[in-house]
């Protein structure tokens, strides 16, 4: 089955949609990367800045309490007041950042605290681990906490050394609020960032997409195109690229097709040329022996149209009989005569059937046949003519041979002895011998009238001498039939341009059947005139005798055909004097016709042309 082709798959399938989402796709993990690790290490960086400024700030007061620390008594709280106002005066300098300052003597407990609202705070104390941790004289004690409000806080502490003693410790709380805050801003710059870098992927990879699947696009049109049939339209090839070679290679491809295609054209136009003006019918066959070509002639013989009879089987069409169609089956059928269109053996159409094999170039396997048919009708009624004639010949010749032997052996057996007897069947037997002579000069003459060889000498004759001569030849015969001749003459008509002896034989013929089949006291009239066109003299032998029924008219020229076999046999007819007379006639360029009712009489038209061909004079 054909598959249909889609020219228009949807957009998700296409290549253009598959570059783009390529395309963003990798700037989306790209982009993911980068931002991972950027967004990271800035955290980090910030982070560690921030621990280490709030570390510094510690150390700073760590040391200046430190310094403090020496005094004692009274001094001791003056140096509490004093750092209670450097604490006051750090915490204001830093702003909103850090949220609490301590210091804390060195059982952990809280000298002096940042926060206003709690001034009681000094007495509590601070167990925190990283105060500990500082009161042991750890250095750079640091903790990430999250307070119950959610607030995510970096406390620091660092333990205040006072003549290589632990005397106290600084304790410093800051939010990281701030800094969580600028992470955030980033991040947002990042991720705007992002969209803005994909939302320009995503338009590049567009027009990206577009210069390479344009030309596929063009070159899918073009391809149907020339699917059905368009080989006049030519790819535009904008660069040298893969793409460009690709158009190139397409444009040879479509010129070549386009000249196979033409070649393939002007062959099949040249074969139908061929078959359509053969004169022989052409059928050919697939494998199955349904016909897949047949010429016109072919067309004809069998009686229908051509686009009537493609897709048929070609034995329902052929008259074969069974074996033969078994033969044909097997591809062992050669040649056939076969007798179309008509049952009836004398209008149908004979044909010969030559049947060839077609063979794959690839498999020797049968792959349909070529069957030609030639129309051998003409040479199947000249051959059926010949057996006739030899038939005809043969059974003339014989009857009179026969007739002879018999005779001859009567005279030999004795009747020779018996004067009267045997001077009567010597009197048969020159009949006989006569009628064979006749008979075998019949032929003769015929057979020269057939090849032409008898040149006719045509001189002028008077068309009044002619009748009245032919008349004067049948004399006695008439009137000892007591038949009545009358010759009647159209005034006017003087001489006429032909072959005196050979229309003299024609005549004769037409005159002594006219006397044969004319009963005694009838009449027989020898008339010309001249046709209308007064070209043609038509001369007319009529007679009243016996006629010639209807249904024989239409054979009686034929060759032996007589109405009523015995009767004229008797007469010494041979059925040749008809046939005779009408080859001299077509010799002169003249026609002879035959009109007849039974028991009415017969009148045979001669016409012939009254001037020699080409000549001038009148
Ligand atoms: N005038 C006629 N009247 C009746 N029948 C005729 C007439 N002319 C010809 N025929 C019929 O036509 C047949 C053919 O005539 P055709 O002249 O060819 O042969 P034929 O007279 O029998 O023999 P042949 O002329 O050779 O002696 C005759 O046998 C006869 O039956
Ligand atoms: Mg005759």
């Amino acid at each position: 089955m054909k598959r249909k082709l889609r020219w228009i798959p949807d957009f998700s399938r296409t290549i253009q949609a598959r570059l783009i989402i390529i395309y963003v796709l990798l700037i989306l993990i790209a982009m993911q990367l980068i931002g991972v690790y950027f967004v990271s290490a800035m955290k980090n960086s910030l982070t560690s800045n921030f621990t280490q400024d709030l570390q510094e700030r510690a150390q700073l007061l760590s040391v200046l309490a430190a310094d403090k620390w020496s005094g004692s008594g009274e001094n001791m709280s003056s140096s509490v007041n004093d750092l209670k106002l450097m604490v006051d005066n750090l915490y204001n300098m830093s702003g909103t950042q850090i949220q609490e300052i301590q210091v804390l003597d060195v059982s952990g407990r809280i000298l002096i605290s940042s926060l206003k609202t709690d001034s009681g705070s000094e007495a509590r104390r601070n167990t925190q681990t990283v105060v500990s941790r500082a009161l042991q004289g750890i250095n750079d004690n640091e903790e990430y906490i999250i307070d119950d409000t959610g607030e995510r806080k970096r406390v620091v502490a660092e333990p205040i050394i006072s003549g290589n003693r632990t005397v106290g410790a600084v304790y410093i709380v800051a939010s990281m609020a701030e800094l969580f805050d600028t992470m955030k801003r980033i991040n947002g710059i990042f991720l705007s960032g992002i969209l803005i870098a994909l939302g320009m992927t995503a338009v590049l990879g567009v027009i990206l997409a577009h210069t390479i699947t344009q030309p596929i696009k063009e070159m899918t049109k073009r391809a149907k195109q020339v699917a059905e049939g368009e080989f006049d339209h030519h790819m535009t090839v904008y660069s040298n690229d893969e793409i460009g070679q690709l158009s190139e290679a397409f444009n040879y491809m479509t010129s070549r097709l386009r000249d196979a295609l033409a070649q393939n054209e002007e062959e099949k136009e040249k074969l139908a040329s061929i078959l359509k003006n053969m004169s022989d019918g052409v059928i050919a066959t697939d494998d199955h022996g349904c016909i897949i070509l047949v010429n016109r002639v072919a067309a004809a013989m069998l009686g229908n149209m051509e686009s009537h009879l493609s897709g048929k089987e070609l034995t329902s069409l052929l008259p074969l009989s069974e074996p033969d169609q078994l033969k044909l089956q097997n591809g062992t059928l050669r040649q056939i005569i076969l007798n179309l269109g008509s049952s009836d053996e004398e209008s149908g159409t004979v044909v010969r059937v030559t049947f060839s094999p077609v063979h794959r170039r690839k498999d020797s396997t049968g792959a349909g046949v070529i069957a030609v048919l030639q129309d051998v009708t003409e040479q199947e009624k000249l051959e059926a003519a010949r057996r006739e004639f030899v038939a005809n010949v043969s059974h003339e010749l014989r009857t009179p041979l026969t007739t002879i032997k018999s005779y001859t052996e009567a005279l030999e057996d004795g009747a020779l002895d018996e004067r009267a007897l045997a001077e009567r069947f010597i009197g048969v037997i020159r009949n006989e011998t006569q009628r064979m002579i006749r008979l075998v000069s019949d032929l003769l003459h015929l057979s020269r009238l057939d090849s032409s060889e008898a040149t006719l000498r045509k001189q002028r004759t008077d068309v009044l001498e002619l009748l009245e001569d032919t008349a004067d030849r049948f004399y006695v015969q008439m009137k000892q039939k007591q038949i009545e001749c009358r010759i009647d003459l159209e005034p006017g008509v003087g001489s006429v341009w032909i072959d005196r002896d050979q229309i003299d034989q024609v005549l004769d013929n037409l005159v002594s059947n006219a006397l044969k089949y004319t009963m005694e006291g009838g009449s027989i009239t020898l008339g010309a005139q001249s046709h209308i066109d007064k070209d043609m003299l038509a001369i007319r032998i009529e007679d009243t005798g016996i006629g010639i029924p209807r249904q024989d008219l239409d054979r009686i020229f034929e060759r032996f055909y007589r109405v009523d076999k015995a009767r004229s046999r008797n007469m010494g007819g041979t059925g040749l004097g008809l046939s005779i007379a009408q080859e001299i006639v077509f010799a002169h360029n003249g026609t002879i016709e035959l009109d007849s009712e039974l028991d009415q009489g017969t009148t045979v038209t001669v016409s012939l042309p009254l001037h020699e061909e080409g000549s001038v004079d009148a």
